[in-house]
């Protein structure tokens, strides 16, 4: 009766802790497509359970094109890297950005991945758009990406937060 009860209790603990975030490797580059990202990212391990990018928690105004509002997360090999002292987003490094109209409705994802060797002039990011099902919309080598990104190109493409930046208390 004791070791049952230690089950069930242990059940319902299991049962309310936060959904962890499965620790997958990096995809590399050989595999990476919009498809097989979506796939990781939905799948394999539900960016829904990530952690914000810090400071963007929640619904915040967005710019530009990308939405009136926006949750950006991270997945858990940029998020254990930062603060990035040489401002580099390692390898395998996932964000992701809904995005929302001024009705606060899911109008499109978009994704950078970091893939080692896929495009090393650009950062070697992958860059993916996605409808809220989960449509590719574009992915690649994006150049309009790149175009607007590489303004921060000494942030490693990334826009919203300097990398060196200590991550806010919890
Ligand atoms: C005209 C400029 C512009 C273009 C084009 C653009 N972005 Fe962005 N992006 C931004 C800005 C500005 C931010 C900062 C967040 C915000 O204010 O919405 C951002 C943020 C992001 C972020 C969150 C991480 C970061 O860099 O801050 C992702 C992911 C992202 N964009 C992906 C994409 C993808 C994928 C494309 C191409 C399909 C794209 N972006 C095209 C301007 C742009």
């Amino acid at each position: 009766m004791k070791t049952l009860l230690a089950f069930l209790l242990t059940l319902l603990l299991l049962g309310c802790a936060p959904a962890e975030q499965p620790r997958l490797p990096a995809l590399g580059r050989a595999e990476i497509s919009g498809a097989r990202l979506w796939q990781r990212i939905s799948a394999e391990a539900d960016f829904e359970h990530w952690a914000f990018w810090p400071g963007h928690e929640e619904l915040q105004p967005g710019q530009s094109p990308h939405g009136q509002f926006h949750e950006v997360y991270i997945n858990y090999l940029l998020e254990e890297a930062l603060p990035a002292a040489g401002r580099r987003a390692p390898n395998g490094s996932l964000i992701v950005k809904e995005n929302f109209d001024a009705d606060r409705r899911p109008t499109n994802l978009t994704v950078m991945a970091k893939v080692e060797g896929y495009d090393p002039a650009n950062g070697d990011w992958f860059w993916a758009a996605y409808d809220p099902q989960g449509k590719v919309q574009a992915e690649g080598r994006l150049q309009s990406c790149i175009d607007c990104h590489e303004g921060m190109k000494d942030n490693d493409y990334i826009i919203i937060r300097r990398l060196d930046l200590s991550l806010p208390e919890q």
